[in-house]
């Protein structure tokens, strides 16, 4: 009989006593938490907190002291194809000479057969995903001539052209104008209603947080982790940000 979340296919991802060291330091010690299908979480926590280096760890982009990660139900990183990941703007290089159009259809290639040239189709599906970014417009123009919240939105539309369920984003609200902090909001909201889930790093503890539905507050520790209204209260923050600034 099936009775659990995992066996029903509601269970998205699965971080079970994650840990990991960066030589003698502990960046995330023994961190567990199940996402569910349909949820947008915000993972939150001061500077050095290990936000970063927990995406990186789902990934395999960092190895694991210890733990595992699955999507639903299985080891993550043989099906590493189905997790769209934008990494913290800082480390891309955005003087990379390509167009918004080549950005996106490079989302496209674990899709492409050897050989395969481009297709109409392919220019179709990047044009839908540049229209839902509200970025159609800038298609031929150069992604290091654009604005940050603009690279922002093409780096999304990049992941949106690929059949991914679960969508890792590295602080991708900071230091965005509001057109683009409203769009990606949006989509987040339209990933949610199609049955994806979306785990979003944000600095920010303002109206922001209105929009997850799940709050993961981390600190090397899952200081803790549930619905917004849960967690998101004086006293988990103060053990989160304890001497330290947080940005509300
Ligand atoms: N490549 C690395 N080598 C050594 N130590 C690292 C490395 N990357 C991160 N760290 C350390 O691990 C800890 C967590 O870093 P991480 O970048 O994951 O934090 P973060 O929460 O993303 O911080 P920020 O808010 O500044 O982006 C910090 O102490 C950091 O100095
Ligand atoms: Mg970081």
């Amino acid at each position: 009989m099936c009775v659990d979340l995992l066996c029903s296919g509601v269970v998205m991802l699965q971080v079970e006593h994650l840990s990991v060291r960066y030589g003698e330091n502990i960046a995330l010690d023994d961190i567990s938490f199940t996402i569910p299908r349909q949820r947008v979480v915000g993972i939150i926590g001061p500077n050095g907190a290990g936000k970063s280096t927990l995406i990186k760890a789902m990934l395999g982009l960092v190895p694991l002291s210890g733990g595992q990660v699955l999507l639903k139900g299985k080891p993550l990183l043989p099906q590493r194809q189905r997790v769209a990941y934008i990494p913290q703007r800082a480390s891309i290089d955005w003087d990379f000479p390509a167009t918004v159009q080549d950005v996106v259809l490079m989302g496209l290639t674990p899709y492409l057969k050897l050989s395969e040239n481009l297709q109409e189709k392919h220019y179709t599906l990047v044009n839908e995903a540049l229209n839902r970014v509200r970025m159609a417009e800038f298609s031929q123009g150069r992604i290091g001539e654009l604005s940050g919240g603009q690279q922002q939105r093409v780096f999304l539309a990049r992941s949106l052209v690929q059949a991914v369920d679960l969508y890792l984003l590295d602080e991708p609200l900071v230091g965005v104008d509001q057109t683009t902090e409203q769009v990606i909001l949006n989509i987040f909201d339209e990933l949610r209603a199609e049955g994806k889930s979306v785990l979003v790093v944000n600095h920010d503890l303002g109206q922001v947080v209105k929009r997850y539905d799940d709050i993961l507050l981390l600190r090397k520790n899952l200081v803790a982790f549930g619905e917004r209204d849960q967690v998101f209260n004086s006293e988990n923050l103060n053990r989160a940000y304890a001497g330290q600034v947080a940005l509300v």
